[in-house]
């Protein structure tokens, strides 16, 4: 084994050196990780474990529970509050923001999370992931609220994801550039592998549930039916096209390899504003996308700077290679 790999711990470690930081960030981030390891085994194992299958009951969002689900999300929460650096956490699965127990040593973050995302995914052995976001807790709040947490992306600390594919891998930003790593099984450590990640600007490769396709606007048909018209239609260019069912999944290609991805507006979520979340899944992608040179949209808005109204709410989002966001950007213009 070489022995000058960089581990994640490391590697925060260093950065912190330079940002002259005390440590809280570092710290928190080592239980994320930890958090996500143990995720990681545990979806590894499937069905050997008994992980798989549905758990019979319904989240805040009215979506039916894995198993995978509520355990992840368990996990998150007990490896994570008893740290010492977090005021609160809010979770995809429950419908109140976390109480820390009474007791228990605080901190100046909020950890946000999405414990297990393309859980449609498990069933069927394709790739998963865990989505987090952190945000500094209000100034004075020790007990914090649905308000507190109600932040624009643009005041995230940290965001990342895990993704357990056919390698775990940890991609992270606090806002300094994107860094991958992948887990070594054997020392169950994150290892530098994908330092500095950038999305190319141009791509020829789409991601959409095309199935919805009827319900979309016309901004988003036309830019898919331009896609697919190929050498004849006025791009003069084929296009290939991806759909995973897990944004971790589609998000990770895209920061390897380029891409756009969108799940937008659809007249049959209109009222819901969209399907994906803003807190637990657009926001920290957007964050992890804009750091490595890509870009982030609802099609009107840039996501990032969205004044957040619940902690549940929907968006419709597209993102990925920069000059193929604008474009469908500008279509929603005209
Ligand atoms: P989650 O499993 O956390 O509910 O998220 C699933 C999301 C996202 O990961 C994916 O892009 C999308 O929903 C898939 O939606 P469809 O099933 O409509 O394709
Ligand atoms: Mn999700
Ligand atoms: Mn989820």
């Amino acid at each position: 084994m070489p022995l000058n790999r960089t581990t994640v711990t490391h590697f925060l470690i260093e950065a912190m050196r330079e940002k002259h930081g005390h440590g809280n960030l570092t710290l928190l981030l080592n239980d994320v990780i930890t958090a996500c390891k143990v995720i990681s085994d545990q979806v590894n194992h499937g069905a050997l474990v008994g992980a798989l299958g549905s758990a019979g009951s319904e989240n805040v969002q009215g979506e039916t529970q894995k198993k995978l689900d509520i355990l992840s999300n368990e996990i998150f929460l007990r490896f994570n509050e008893v740290g010492g650096h977090l005021a609160g956490m809010a979770s995809e699965e429950m419908d109140d923001p976390y109480a820390l127990p009474e007791g228990a040593p605080r901190g100046k973050y909020l950890l946000l999370f999405d414990p297990l995302d393309g859980s449609s995914n498990i069933d069927v052995n394709v790739s998963v992931g865990t989505i987090f976001s952190v945000l500094k807790c209000p100034e004075g709040v020790t007990h914090p609220e649905v308000k507190d947490f109600l932040q624009p992306g643009t005041t995230q600390v940290c965001a990342g994801y895990a993704l357990y594919g056919p390698s775990s891998m940890l991609v992270l930003t606090t806002g300094d550039g994107v860094n991958g790593f992948t887990l070594d099984q054997n020392i169950g450590e994150f290892i530098l592998t994908h330092p500095g990640m950038t999305i190319p600007e141009d791509t020829r490769e789409f991601a959409i549930n095309a199935s919805n396709s009827r319900f979309w606007e016309a901004p988003v048909q036309r830019y898919v039916e331009e896609c697919l018209a190929g050498t004849d239609g006025p791009r003069k260019e084929n296009f290939n096209m991806r759909w995973i069912a897990s944004m971790v999944a589609e998000v990770h290609r895209i920061l390897v390899r380029g891409g756009i991805f969108m799940y937008p507006m659809d007249e049959r979520m209109r009222s819901k504003g969209g399907k994906l979340r803003l807190m637990y899944e657009a926001n920290p992608m957007a964050f992890i996308i804009e750091q490595a040179g890509g870009a982030c949209s609802t099609g009107r808005e840039r996501i990032m700077t969205l004044q957040p109204t619940g902690l549940h709410q929907r968006v419709p989002v597209i993102l990925g290679s920069k000059n193929e966001v604008e474009r469908v950007v500008s279509y929603h213009k005209e």
